[in-house]
């Protein structure tokens, strides 16, 4: 479900994020490993404090590994963060992230209590799937609307672990607009202010750029043409996305190409790598919703 967030929802999410979080041990953080910038939520380091956070870098099966590791690496700089990639498939390892989650509570914490968990993210990173995978149950989805307070459930995974039914969820990165444009493309905003061309001549302008090969994998192109709406034509000639007069219809192969993406049909393909981080992070008055 696509939303759009206006500076209302956001404090709506803080509020209730920020409510829930006194009781909360351990935030996992999901973040789409192919944007792990892009679908990070700038509000998670101050919502979440001194707590330990285990940043997720999910979806890992159709991102690039070595991105992976080397944002693996960045992310854990944070203080109290540790990062792990994981995918939908590895659901040993996605159990295994709440012993990993327990080593990292302070010493002096009252061991007696269960450990509280909390899942947080943007929309469509995966956090239903894991919560699924965590408490052995399909869980009701509410939609991708900050809904803390709607009926949260604690499930107790075990006699040491409690964990929140529901996600924290949380807005998408929109600035600076390029940040927009890759959470379009891995489909984390669906109802998108872009235009399928707009958004297709941006992915294929950072393939070309990034994973040239890909590309050409994909869409049997002996070579890459040398401008971006020049490649998107080509694709649009390898696969029959013509006019009349063979002419490319540029709507219909900007769809295919974006369809594409967002199906995980570009394997081991990451959008953006951790310099962007330092690169595009607005200044705290840019980001500031109060
Ligand atoms: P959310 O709660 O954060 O909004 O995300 P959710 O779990 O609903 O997952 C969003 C989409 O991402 C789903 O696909 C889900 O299957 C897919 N997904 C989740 N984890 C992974 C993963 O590790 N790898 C890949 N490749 N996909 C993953 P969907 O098409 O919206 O629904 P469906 O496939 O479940 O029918």
């Amino acid at each position: 479900m696509a939303i759009h967030w206006f500076p209302g929802h956001m404090n709506k999410a803080k509020r209730e994020i920020g409510k829930v979080m006194r009781e909360v041990d351990l935030i996992i953080e999901v973040l789409d490993a192919r944007v792990p910038y892009s679908s990070s939520n700038p509000e998670v380091r101050r919502l979440r404090g001194d707590k330990p956070c285990i940043k997720v870098l999910n979806k890992s099966d159709l991102a690039d590994p070595a991105a992976t590791e080397a944002w693996r690496v960045h992310l854990q700089a944070e203080h109290g963060v540790r990062a792990v990639p994981l995918h939908r498939g590895q659901v040993k390892q996605a159990k295994g992230l709440l012993s990993f989650g327990r080593r990292l509570l302070p010493r002096d914490r009252n061991a007696d209590r269960p450990m509280a968990v909390m899942v947080v993210g943007i929309p469509n990173v995966g956090k239903s799937t894991l919560i699924n995978i965590l408490s052995g149950r399909t869980i009701a989805k509410t939609g991708n609307v900050p809904a803390v307070t709607r009926r949260q459930q604690r499930i107790a995974i075990d006699k040491n672990t409690i964990l929140l039914d529901t996600p924290g969820i949380l807005w998408p990165r929109l600035n600076p607009p390029e940040c927009g444009f890759r959470l379009a493309l891995t489909g984390a905003i669906k109802d998108t202010q872009f235009d399928y061309q707009e958004l297709a001549i941006y992915g294929v302008s950072v393939l070309r750029e990034r994973y040239p090969e890909a590309l050409m994998k994909r869409y049997k192109l002996p070579e890459l043409p040398d401008g971006d709406l020049e490649i998107l034509e080509a694709i649009a000639g390898r696969r029959g996305c013509l006019g009349r007069g063979g002419i490319p219809d540029l709507h219909k192969v900007s769809e295919l190409v974006v369809h594409e993406y967002r199906q995980g049909l570009f394997r081991e393909v990451t959008l953006e790598d951790p310099h962007v981080a330092d690169e595009e992070e607005p200044s705290p008055t840019e980001e500031s919703h109060d």
